[in-house]
């Protein structure tokens, strides 16, 4: 599974750090190659000679050889890498990731890593659960980062709480997973229309909505790991895509998403309709500034925006997979079943306004995936990890990666 695949193992200074050995020992198994690298409080609770000695190569601690000044590129390092996992993580080293305090050379192979970073945190219950540390991870979550989530059980203090390092075979299903995953869209193409329209009245004013695009960008980024080649319509956020395998078209309005949108959706395997598109635009835009002096009521007429979705679901082809939302103040079952079939959808995903945490601004959401077979629910979760339950269930409805 792990063939050929090169990881980079970073450790710092836990007492999970025992742990490590037995995990590289995994990986190793497994067929991976593994470079650890290691800071300084780490070689406080490993030694490096153990180290080495199971990853049969050199552990990597220092920027410099003490006695030949052989410098030892972080660059390299992070290119060489198709994952890199620290594990364990400290409080320390989250924070220093971070901010990018790149005082030690698993910070900057970190800050110079191009592919997926997993961290497994280790800490006392007390420190994870503390207000920065809470902030740190989602930050990481922010930035692309995917968080092991620390066990609960005895700690080294011998309190019992959240804090223990995941267990090593544990994580070793979490790299494999990730690595099934990276190949599942390759080859595929997916559109993604993303955040709001804006309708212009006058050259200072428009009608909009709070869309963030902040689920459209999570679903950019997710297929993009997966390997897709992502074509992400987006309408006015202050978002940016990560990924270089994301190809983002900027629009503004409705109709001009509308026109990206067809004609990028002639040749996709996947569409993804995650847009908050105005309903409607006025009919006429007015060239110069609109004056309210003398004017007690204002009546801007508005004519229908085209329903993007449904005019891609018209023309879609056999074998391609259509996924729309379906934002609701109720439940709204009722009309997601409704608009797969009005737009001709394969997929509807449905979140209600009404659930905390869910809709437009937040990081998190709720959603039913509602299909012509039926209905799962899932719990709150990120937007990202929201994100991959969608495609899983668009690679199992398309046949992907089945013999
Ligand atoms: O009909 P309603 O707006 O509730 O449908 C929501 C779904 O349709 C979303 O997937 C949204 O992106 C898409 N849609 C669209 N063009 C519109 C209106 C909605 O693509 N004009």
């Amino acid at each position: 599974m792990l063939k050929g695949k090169h990881i980079v193992l970073g450790i710092s200074g836990g007492i999970a750090a025992y742990k490590s050995a037995h995990l590289l020992r995994l990986l190793v198994k497994r067929g991976a190659e593994v470079q650890v690298v290691i800071t300084p409080a780490g070689k406080e609770f490993i030694t490096p000679v153990t180290l080495s000695a199971l990853s049969g190569k050199p552990v990597v601690s220092e920027f410099f050889t003490a006695n030949s000044g052989e410098w030892h590129s972080h660059v390299d390092l992070g290119l060489w890498a198709d994952l890199m996992v620290i594990a364990p993580a400290t409080a320390s080293t989250i924070g220093k990731m971070v901010s990018g305090v790149a005082d030690n050379m698993l910070v900057t192979t970190y800050l110079s890593a191009k592919e997926h970073v997993m961290v497994a945190p280790a800490m006392d219950l007390d420190m994870w659960a503390h207000p920065s540390t809470r902030r740190n991870i989602e930050t990481l979550r922010a930035d692309g980062v995917e968080i092991i989530e620390p066990a609960s059980g005895e700690l080294a203090s011998h309190l019992v709480g959240k804090g223990r390092m995941e267990e090593p075979e544990k994580i070793v299903e979490r790299v494999e997973s990730f690595f099934r995953r990276s190949a599942s869209l390759e080859g595929r193409k997916v559109v993604i229309t993303a955040g709001p329209t804006y309708e212009r009245i006058d050259p200072v004013r428009f009608i909009g909505n709070f869309s963030s695009g902040k689920m459209g960008f999570a679903i950019a980024e997710e297929c993009a790991a997966r390997g897709a080649d992502v074509a992400l319509v987006a309408g006015p956020v202050s978002l940016s895509a990560a990924s270089p395998r994301i190809r983002r078209i900027d629009v503004e309005s409705a109709v001009e998403m509308h026109d990206v949108a067809l004609r990028e959706c002639s040749d996709a395997d996947v569409a993804i309709f995650a847009a908050a598109v105005a309903d409607y635009r006025p009919a006429c835009v007015a060239e110069s500034k609109l004056k309210r002096e003398g004017a007690e009521e204002m009546t801007v007429e508005l004519v229908r925006n085209p329903d993007i979705a449904a005019d891609c679901g018209r023309r879609k082809r056999p074998g391609q997979v259509f996924v729309g939302f379906a934002l609701e103040t109720d439940s709204g079952l009722d009309q997601a079943v409704s608009k797969l079939e009005r737009k001709n959808l394969d997929m509807v995903v449905l979140n209600s306004l009404k659930d905390k945490g869910a809709g437009f601004r937040t990081d998190t959401n709720r959603v039913t995936l509602v299909t012509r077979d039926g209905e799962a629910a899932f719990p709150l979760k990120s937007k990202r990890d929201v994100a991959a339950d969608i495609i899983d269930a668009v690679e199992r409805m398309a046949g992907y990666g089945q013999p």
